[in-house]
């Protein structure tokens, strides 16, 4: 397999089940329940300048995603946080994705019954992470998407590694040329295959309510949060697909995503194809958000 330079540079480093190793020695067992059932549930947790961002409100979902499949979490906060630091500095520091993956673990015979006294596998690697906004407001990466038909199941909340749907989603947006699927559930707007969404119209920005449809995002709640300190008023209210067609902005979010420009929707232009000005606005709020956490003064792990 061919490599890039900087890949070659430096053997990932993974962590699996107390172990830091090369990650082309991690090996998990056929009878895991992550791989027999998509038993699990999963994190990706962005790391700017060896910083993990957010770590608190990942682990905190994490731990809920957990609860809701009665699966005790292995570790506490403090141990989750100390495996990760750990894993930042073995992977080099700089701009990782995390990804941290708690399977229900390796079970007898196959049986969809769970089994008692299982032992979880936990497993956390590391990949290269290109920041796509910062430095990059007049230029920013932009995004095209169709809708599609939501017809996942009833707890897209819950952060779990079973995402055939998501995937097949995602494929008829690869299907048609663009980047990201829009989910539409009975006529609203549910989120992205990957990805959550916000939608301007008239100065005003609108996001779907949290719930059994959607997953709470991590980069969600953050621009929630940053709009509010600075006075942009943003509803979270049901959104019809009508209003999609009809928006000022579309905004994508995720954790890899940060806070994406959509400028064509179903063939259309929006904003004649070019980020909006609302969007300006909160990418420079979200960048000076990013940049004061990797300041050299900051404490090595983001306590916001
Ligand atoms: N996915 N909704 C869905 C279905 C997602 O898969 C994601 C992110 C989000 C945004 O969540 P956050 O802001 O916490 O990343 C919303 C990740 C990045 C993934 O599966 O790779």
């Amino acid at each position: 397999m061919i490599q890039t330079p900087v890949q070659s540079a430096l053997t990932r480093i993974v962590y699996l089940n107390g172990d830091f190793i090369p990650q082309d020695e991690a090996k998990v067992s056929i009878l895991d329940r992550g791989f027999l059932f998509g038993d699990s549930i999963y994190e990706v947790i962005p790391v700017y300048q060896g910083v993990p961002f957010r770590l608190p409100q990942h682990l905190a979902r994490l731990r809920g995603g957990l609860d809701a499949i009665e699966l005790a979490t292995p570790y506490s906060d403090e141990d989750w946080t100390d495996i990760i630091i750990q894993l930042v500095a073995q992977n080099g520091h700089g701009n990782q994705s995390l990804y941290l993956q708690v399977t229900r673990g390796i079970t007898g015979p196959r049986s969809h019954t769970i089994p008692t006294n299982i032992t979880p596998t936990v497993l956390v690697m590391s990949s290269l992470l290109s920041t796509p906004m910062l430095e990059q407001v007049e230029t920013p990466q932009t995004q095209s998407a169709i809708c599609v038909n939501d017809f996942r199941w009833g707890h897209c909340n819950i952060k779990t590694t079973s995402l055939l749907a998501n995937v097949m989603l995602r494929q008829q947006a690869q299907h048609a040329g663009v980047d990201e699927a829009i989910l539409i559930r009975n006529g609203q707007l549910t989120e992205g295959a990957a990805s959550n969404i916000f939608v301007v119209k008239d100065g005003v920005v609108r996001t779907p309510p949290e719930g059994p449809n959607l997953l709470g995002g991590i980069t969600r709640d953050l621009l929630i949060e940053i709009m509010a300190q600075h006075y942009i008023e943003c509803r979270q209210e049901p959104i019809s697909q009508q209003a999609l067609a009809d928006a000022d902005e579309i905004w994508v979010t995720s954790s890899t995503k940060e806070i994406a420009p959509l400028v064509s929707l179903d063939g259309s232009p929006i904003n004649q194809g070019l980020p909006g000005p609302l969007w300006k606005t909160v990418a420079k709020h979200y960048i000076a958000f990013k940049r004061a956490l990797c300041a050299p003064t900051h404490s090595k792990q983001d306590k916001s």
